[in-house]
């Protein structure tokens, strides 16, 4: 009962550092241990020196690929980046991340849309579903197949950061890998023994992002500006982006990194990479 109080406590305290807000957890709630995992959830990018059983990476790709899937159609793999060679040349697309050549493990979770049309070769069937929807479904399962692995390495007290870097150079990724048609890296992933606990990243406030029975928009204005408090208050950012374009900000909150970020293109070819896989995006 202490020991369930305590659980309770720590789903509490971390849904506060997350939203700035307290929310009541009934310490006689199933599934403590595992709330408080999720409430709990940051990223790692520092890794002890140790390796990951092969069993284990195994296991935890197999509870990953348990998640559900659209129209149980199971359109997401992932790919294990385990020879260095690979490993080396996939790692070399993404200078910005020096430190993931110390991550014990690389993953691809992939969207694979290719067998769904398989099947219809095979059954001979039509199939008239080469639309946006085809590309899109494939993408979500892939998405929700690295959610759960990451909930499964959480569980185990492995550390994991997804890389959506990984697509920077979708079409020579893709190349190094061998992605046949209607098959794309969704993100990438690293994982390994967390260096450190890590920290908790505080979220826009429940306010903003949750909606009851109609969707709401508020006074996006303040809610941001408040947030960017809580956030700088808590984590401030220790650099910031882009000074040579846009100057040192007085405040530099999350609003203004995110701004920042996206005043310049990232990945705008990426819909050129899909269309030559073999989707149409209409
Ligand atoms: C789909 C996805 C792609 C991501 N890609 C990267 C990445 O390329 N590089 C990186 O350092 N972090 C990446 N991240 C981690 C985010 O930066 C991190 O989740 C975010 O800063 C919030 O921190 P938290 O997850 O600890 O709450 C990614 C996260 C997600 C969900």
């Amino acid at each position: 009962m202490q020991e369930d109080s305590n659980t309770a406590a720590r789903v509490e305290a971390s849904l506060v550092e997350r939203f700035g807000e307290r929310l009541p957890v009934d310490p006689s709630l199933a599934g403590l241990d595992e709330l408080a995992r999720i409430a709990g959830h940051r990223v790692h990018r520092d890794f002890l020196d140790r390796g990951v059983e092969p069993a284990l990476l195994r296991l935890l790709c197999a509870c990953a690929l348990s998640a559900p899937s659209k129209s149980d159609l199971q359109q997401a793999d992932i790919l294990v980046l385990d020879h260095a060679e690979p490993r080396r040349a996939v790692i070399a697309l993404m200078p910005d991340m020096p430190w993931l050549a110390q991550a014990p493990v690389l993953l691809v979770f992939l969207a694979n849309a290719s067998r769904t049309p398989e099947l219809a070769r095979l059954r001979e069937k039509p199939f008239p579903n080469n639309h946006l929807d085809l590309f899109f479904n494939a993408a979500v399962d892939g998405a929700i197949v690295l959610t759960t692995f990451m909930r499964a390495a959480a569980a185990v007290g492995l550390g994991c950061c997804p890389l959506s870097a990984i697509r920077d150079q979708a079409a020579r990724v893709s190349d190094i890998l061998g992605l046949p048609e209607r098959v794309f890296p969704v993100a990438g992933l690293c994982a390994g023994w967390p260096a450190n606990a890590g920290h908790i990243t505080p979220r826009l406030g429940l306010a903003t992002t949750l909606h009851q029975d109609r969707y709401r928009s508020g006074d996006l204005a303040r809610q941001i500006d408040a947030y960017d408090r809580r956030r700088a208050a808590a984590h401030p950012y220790r650099r910031q982006r882009a000074v040579e374009r846009f100057g040192d900000a007085a405040f530099y909150g999350w609003s203004e990194d995110k701004a920042r970020q996206y005043a310049e293109p990232l990945r705008s070819d990426f819909g050129a990479f899909v269309r030559g896989k073999g989707f149409c995006l209409d």
